[in-house]
């Protein structure tokens, strides 16, 4: 390795450094915002699980692809495909479902138009395969999944629903996820430009929306 190379490799891994605090301030933020479940009502509740199911189950996967496509690193694609590999095998949405079922909460009509529009915000955001901001928003995605199952979980319950599976696998598999995500972005910083901020996050903030639509519906 080249002294320049190692300066690199340094200057990187200190920028993936801030932008995780940036992420990890975001969540923090994100899970400040949500409301106390005890104060919720039974609709409420079942409207929260709905709308987050109805994002999860069917579009998980095709962001993680999304981010699989656009990266160009080895070392990324080996760690997005391992999250890929697990989402598949365990058949992720079909956890995803029984866990809504259980809990009286599969999505209706109007719990997918609900979240319509913050959705396709993130979908075409996906779309254009930039390949940092991409993975910046999934190692996003995955550390709020990660914190938010113990929520999930207890609207599950008051719900009056003892099946766990889906919230007991995500709180513990996403913290490892969610590093992988980080070192994979170490990789493709190495290969493309630095970006300004509001490229590098823009993702994330449609994602933060998105999120928010799901817990407040509005
Ligand atoms: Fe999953």
């Amino acid at each position: 390795m080249t002294p320049a190379t190692v300066d690199r490799l340094m200057s990187n891994e200190s920028k993936t450094a801030s932008i995780q605090s940036r992420v990890d301030r975001a969540i923090e933020d994100l899970l400040a915002s949500l409301p106390n479940p005890g104060h919720l009502s039974a609709d409420e509740r079942r409207g929260i699980i709905a709308r987050y199911t109805a994002v999860l189950e069917g579009n998980f996967i095709y962001w993680m692809t999304g981010a699989y496509i656009s990266v160009g690193s080895d070392e990324a694609r080996a760690k997005i495909m391992d999250n890929l590999r697990e989402e598949v095998r365990d058949c992720h949405p079909g956890m995803m479902r029984r866990f809504a079922l259980a809990a009286r909460a599969i999505p209706t009509d109007a719990d997918a138009q609900a979240v319509y529009r913050s959705l396709m915000d993130v979908r075409l955001f996906i779309g254009r395969l930039s390949a940092v901001p991409t993975v910046v928003t999934m190692a996003f995605f995955e550390g709020f999944i990660q914190r938010f199952m113990p929520y999930l979980a207890e609207l599950a319950q008051r719900q009056g629903s003892a099946e766990m599976e889906y919230t007991d696998v995500h709180g513990i598999c996403d913290v490892t996820r969610t590093q992988e995500l980080f070192s994979a972005l170490e990789a493709e910083m190495a290969l493309t430009e630095p970006l300004p901020a509001t490229e590098m996050f823009e993702g994330v903030e449609l994602l933060r929306r998105l999120i928010q639509n799901i817990v407040v519906n509005n």
